[in-house]
């Protein structure tokens, strides 16, 4: 059976995604920074009648030492890895000017530098075994910039242009790096990243509308996170994969409008979209 390792699996995309792979037959190494924090993904589990395929394991991404030791507990290379799946992510929603040091470096951390750890950790084994499928959890965010989220964009930015130039480097290898770019999904995600919002910001105004904005956009059209998991394992079974795969409506749209209009124009409908122009500053 095919045996695949994933961040982040306490809740959202990465516990949806451990719960799809599991059912369809793969091996999963499921894996969260708190183990304290399992009790929904085993739920989850029993409910879908595949907890024999899951392990569960300590990996805090943005830990040298974390990443080693589950990279051990892989017993690599006697037990081979077919895939990764990066999921592990933070945000933090706020004006730069208002955003401490301490979360954009976390940020970065996370969605960035966890990333290239653990990667190349896994290469030399995915090298030998000529075989290999490293999946990023991107965003749309990766596609055009966004108000008061501008180093979630940048580390998902970064990711993007690490994860294209890595791919020429591997293809040789028989190994895929695939990206998967979803527009808002119901995850914790929304609730559990700091919201910096100084009531004395210079910047306050905009921030309040957005906060207001952004919430009722999310909730209207936020999709069910089962539909990423659906994605990644059609990703991981496909012979080919794409590169890309934008997920939800949003995703797909900028998806397009990336590569076919100008960035000012983009800029004009993201702003009309969100409303800008009646922020009373
Ligand atoms: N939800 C969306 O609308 C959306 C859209 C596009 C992309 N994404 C991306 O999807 C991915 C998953 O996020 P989500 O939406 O499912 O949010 P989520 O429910 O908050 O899940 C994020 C997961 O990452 C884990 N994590 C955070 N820091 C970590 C670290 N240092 N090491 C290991 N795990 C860590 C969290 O663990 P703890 O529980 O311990 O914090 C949690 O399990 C992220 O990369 C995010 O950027 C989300």
């Amino acid at each position: 059976m095919p045996r695949v390792l994933i961040t982040g699996t306490s809740s959202g995309f990465g516990l949806a995604i451990t719960v799809e792979l599991a059912k369809r037959g793969w091996d999963v190494v499921a894996t969260m920074r708190d183990l304290g924090k399992r009790g929904e993904l085993d739920r989850a589990l029993q409910e879908s009648g595949a907890s024999n395929k899951v392990v569960i394991s300590q990996l805090d991404v943005a830990d040298p030492q974390s990443i080693a030791r589950a990279v051990v507990a892989l017993d690599l290379p006697a037990r081979g890895l077919d895939a990764v799946v990066h999921n592990a992510g933070v945000a933090a929603g706020g004006a730069f000017e208002d955003l401490d040091e301490a979360n954009i470096r976390r940020i970065m951390e996370v969605n960035f530098f966890g990333i290239l750890a653990l990667t190349k950790r896994l290469l030399p084994t995915f090298r030998a075994q000529h075989r290999g499928r490293i999946v990023i959890i991107s965003s749309e965010s990766a596609f055009a910039g966004q108000p008061a989220n501008s180093p979630y964009c940048a580390s998902k930015w970064a990711v993007e242009g690490w994860a294209e130039s890595l791919a020429y480097e591997v293809e040789h290898f028989n190994i895929d790096v695939v990206l998967v770019e979803p527009g808002p999904y119901r995850t914790g995600i929304w609730d559990s990243s700091p919201r910096i919002l100084p009531k004395d910001s210079p910047y306050y105004p905009l921030l309040r509308h957005l906060e207001a904005t952004v919430e009722t956009h999310v909730r209207k059209i936020a999709g069910d996170p089962a539909d990423v998991g659906k994605v990644v394992a059609k990703a991981l079974a496909a012979r080919r994969p794409r590169f890309r795969y934008a997920v939800g409506p949003t995703a797909k749209f900028n998806h397009i409008a990336r590569g076919k209009l100008p960035s000012t124009l983009v800029r004009k409908i993201i702003g009309r979209f969100l409303g800008l122009s009646r922020v009373r500053w």
